[in-house]
């Protein structure tokens, strides 16, 4: 019985720890990309719902990258969305996004 509940607590641990893996990933992108412009990433990523998130990060982002090649503002930012390394990084951006959308129920920390 106690190896039962050893297996479930590792299998348990094991899964989060991947979860949190991908999110962690795409807050580094967020934090080396797109902070200087939007500032803290999990307020943004609460600014909109999940299913909003996973539509504008479909196509590896190309809905995101729309929106900032079509804006003179953001100009600077447009090197990095017409980039190789942007659709590597759309994936993690959206698990970013999702994990800590409006309706994540993942309450956002004050940093
Ligand atoms: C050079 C500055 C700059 C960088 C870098 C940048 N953005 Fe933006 N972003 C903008 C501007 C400017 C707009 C507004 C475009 C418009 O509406 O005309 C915008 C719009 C957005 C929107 C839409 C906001 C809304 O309410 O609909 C999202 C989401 C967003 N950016 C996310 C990101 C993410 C994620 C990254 C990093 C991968 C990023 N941005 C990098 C300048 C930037």
């Amino acid at each position: 019985m106690y190896k039962f509940y050893a297996t479930v607590a590792i299998t348990l641990l094991a899964g989060s720890t991947l979860l949190n893996a991908a999110t962690y990933k795409g807050q580094k992108v967020y934090i080396e990309t797109c902070k200087a412009c939007h500032g803290g990433g999990q307020a943004l990523a609460g600014s909109k719902k999940q299913r909003v998130w996973g539509k504008m990060m479909d196509n590896k982002g190309e809905k995101l990258a729309e929106i900032h090649l079509s804006s003179k503002k953001a100009q600077p930012s447009w090197e990095y969305f017409s980039s190789r390394n942007y659709s590597k990084d759309a994936k993690h951006l959206e698990d970013f996004l999702v994990d800590y959308a409006s309706d994540s129920g993942n309450v956002p920390a004050c940093n």
